[in-house]
C-alpha cells in the first residue's frame, strides 16, 4: 500500500521538471530558513569572554601598521582546533578574542606561522631585532625587514579620530577613553610617567613600555611591538584549564 502511494507522488515530479524544480527550491528553502533565521532573533553571536577589552591607543597604532605593512598577506591570526596547531601555537582561538578587530586579521596564508599567540613569546628585544632585520635571529628568515619603522616617529594625532570611528563600529570606545586617547597612548609609550595607572584603568594590563613617549620619540616600531605583545594574552586560560583539572 505504502509503496504505491509513494510511487505515485514521485511520479509526478519525475515527469516534470518544472515542479521538480519548485520542489526542490523549496525543500532547500526549508533548510535555510531553520539555519539563518534564528540569527536574526540573537542578539550577538559571539560569546562573551573574561578579559577581552578593544585594543588601548597604542596597541590600536600598532595594528594600525600591521595591517597598513600587509603583514597578513604571510601571517594568519587564527589558531583552528586542531591538534597540531594547538600543540604548536597554544590554545585554539576563541570568536571574542577578534570580536573588537575591524577588519578581522584572521588571514588564509601561511607563509610564516600564526601570530594569534605571539603576545608574551619573545622579548622587546627581540621584536626590535626581528623586524630591523628578521637575519639576525632566525638566519633562515625569508621575511623582509622593516628597518624603516624604528625611524618613522608615530603620528599619535589622529588616534582618537581613528577610535571614534571603530566606536561606530560597535567597538565600546567610551567618549571618556576617546578623550584621553592621545595621553593614554604617550602613557603607555613611557613606563614612569603618571598617567600609566589610568590608562590602565581604561585598558586592564595592557603593558607601559620604556619607548620615550613622553621625550617624544615614540616610534612606530613601539607601537607594532606593544600590538604583537599583547596577542593572544588577554583571555587567562590557566583559569578554564584549572577548572578542567578540579574536575
Ligand atoms: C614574505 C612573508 C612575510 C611577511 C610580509 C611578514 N612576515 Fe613575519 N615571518 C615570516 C616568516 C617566514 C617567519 C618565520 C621565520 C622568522 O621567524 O623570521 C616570520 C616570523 C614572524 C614572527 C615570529 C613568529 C614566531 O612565533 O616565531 C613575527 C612576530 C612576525 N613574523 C611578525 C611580522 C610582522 C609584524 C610583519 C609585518 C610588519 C611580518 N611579520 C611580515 C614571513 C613574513
Amino acid at each position: 500500500m505504502a509503496t504505491t502511494t509513494s510511487k505515485f507522488s514521485h511520479a509526478i515530479f519525475e515527469k516534470n521538471s518544472i515542479l521538480l524544480v519548485i520542489g526542490v527550491l523549496v525543500v532547500i528553502s526549508i533548510g535555510g530558513i531553520v539555519e539563518i533565521a534564528p540569527l536574526f532573533y540573537l542578539k550577538n553571536t559571539i560569546e562573551k569572554v573574561d578579559g577581552v577589552r578593544p585594543y588601548s591607543p597604542l596597541e590600536l597604532a600598532g595594528r594600525d601598521i600591521y595591517v597598513r605593512e600587509g603583514c597578513y598577506n604571510c601571517h594568519s591570526q587564527m589558531v583552528r582546533p586542531l591538534r597540531d596547531e594547538v600543540e604548536r601555537y597554544g590554545h585554539y582561538s576563541l570568536a571574542a578574542e577578534s570580536m573588537y578587530d575591524h577588519p578581522f586579521q584572521w588571514g588564509s596564508k601561511r607563509t610564516g606561522p600564526d601570530l594569534a599567540r605571539v603576545g608574551a613569546k619573545y622579548s622587546d628585544a627581540w621584536h626590535r631585532d626581528h623586524l630591523n632585520n628578521p637575519r639576525s635571529v632566525v638566519p633562515t628568515s625569508i621575511m623582509p625587514g622593516y628597518p624603516f619603522l624604528e625611524k618613522t616617529l608615530l603620528d599619535t594625532r589622529s588616534i582618537a579620530a581613528r577610535m571614534t570611528v571603530l566606536a561606530m563600529e560597535g567597538v565600546p570606545y567610551t567618549p571618556e577613553m576617546i578623550e584621553k586617547a592621545q595621553v593614554d597612548l604617550i602613557a603607555q609609550g613611557a613606563i614612569d610617567s603618571n598617567g600609566v595607572d589610568a590608562m590602565q584603568k581604561r585598558y586592564p594590563r595592557a603593558i607601559a613600555r620604556d619607548a620615550k613617549a613622553d621625550k617624544g620619540e615614540l616610534t612606530e616600531l613601539d607601537a607594532l611591538i606593544a600590538y604583537l605583545q599583547q596577542m593572544g594574552t588577554q583571555v587567562d586560560f590557566k583559569i578554564y584549564d584549572d577548572k578542567a583539572n578540579i574536575r
